[in-house]
């Protein structure tokens, strides 16, 4: 039987740091009211001209090394993003381009907001498992502060900049166990962004619109049904699961979904109050942190879990 299996991460902050501070002199918030209502303290932000595919290519350069490999042996590059360089081509063959891979493999970009990467790790597990492809680079890039309406204090203190990677590859041995993915599209106008920006032009209203408590209500919901469903396909229960690692979105989604698992606070991996909600980026960059501080060890059970604007929803449960 063929498992896709994770074998390396990267992660990537930009240098600048936009503290809950900094943004009381921009809008009319406290750093009390943002570290109370969603957990966040700072957030990193893009230099002018860097683009996703930059903050991709710097996660990918670690996940890569970390993997152990060469950038030539990946033959299909998924980038999860809801804020590519362009409108075509995909922010995944820019990557491709900047990595220097000429060896034809496949790249494309997938857009499912905040849920894109558990949707990217899925559908890099079902490309191995397929045997259509060996070793899968999935990342999870975001530049979200030029979506940013820095006026509009309920979204502009809760979005940062960032990028995750990790290398998935075939293997003999367990690795994603289970994957769930939902989306229920009747509820598009809670969070959403009806412009765009290409090659940092603004076209029509690129902002972020969010009905904040709507989608609040949902997620907690929504991610607590998602992740019994992968536990009772992969036959878990919540003991089994040694760590959670949750889209970064919201402290208080996050502790309501670890409190109906029955899980630990101390099981969770939390990065949120550095760098706020990064999207599709979130969970491969505290993924990647839990990695590095040894938290996460070879045969432990990892759940992630994931909403975001469409909605779009999921989990995926795997072995390290
Ligand atoms: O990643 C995709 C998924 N997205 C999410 O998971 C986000 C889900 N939603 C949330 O995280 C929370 O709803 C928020 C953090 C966005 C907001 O927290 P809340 O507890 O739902 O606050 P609220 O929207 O009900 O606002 C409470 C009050 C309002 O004032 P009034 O009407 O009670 O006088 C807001 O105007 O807080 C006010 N407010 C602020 N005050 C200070 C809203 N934004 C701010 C702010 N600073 N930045």
């Amino acid at each position: 039987m063929i498992y896709s299996k994770i074998i390396g991460t990267g992660s990537y902050l930009p240098d600048k740091v936009l503290t809950n501070f900094d943004l009381e002199k921009i809008v009319d918030t406290s750093d009390e009211w943002i570290v109370s209502r969603s957990g966040i303290r700072e957030r990193h932000i893009a230099a002018e001209g860097q683009m996703t595919s930059d903050l991709a290519l710097q996660a990918s350069l670690k996940a890569i090394e970390a993997a152990g490999i060469a950038a030539d042996d990946i033959d299909l590059i998924i980038v999860a993003t809801t804020s590519p360089d362009k409108i075509f081509p995909s922010t995944a063959c820019l990557l491709q381009d900047k990595l220097g891979i000429t060896n034809g493999g496949a790249a494309f970009d997938l857009q499912a907001v905040c849920g894109g990467f558990v949707y990217a790790i899925n559908s890099a597990d079902l490309y191995i498992r397929a045997g259509q492809a060996k070793t899968v680079l999935v990342v999870g890039a975001e530049v979200m502060s030029r979506m940013l309406d820095w006026t509009d204090r309920a979204t502009c203190v809760l979005f940062g900049d960032g990028a995750g990677a990790v290398i998935m590859q075939a293997s003999d041995a367990p690795g994603v166990l289970a994957a769930k993915l939902h989306s229920d599209g009747r509820h598009h106008a809670l969070l959403r962004a009806d412009g765009n920006i290409c090659n940092g032009e603004v076209q029509g209203d690129p902002f972020i619109k969010m009905e904040g408590q709507a989608v609040f209500k949902f997620a907690v919901t929504a991610l607590s049904r998602v992740v019994d469903e992968v536990m009772l396909e992969a036959g878990m229960k919540s003991e089994d699961i040694d760590w959670l690692v949750p889209h970064q979105a919201n402290i208080r989604i996050i502790e309501a979904t670890a409190k109906k698992l029955g899980l630990s606070m101390d099981n969770v991996v939390v990065t949120l109050s550095h760098h706020g909600n990064t999207s599709s980026a979130s969970i491969p960059l505290a993924l990647d942190v839990a990695v590095r501080e040894g938290r996460i060890k070879a045969g432990q059970n990892i759940l992630l879990e994931a909403i975001g604007g469409g909605f779009t929803w999921g989990a995926v449960l795997l072995r390290w």
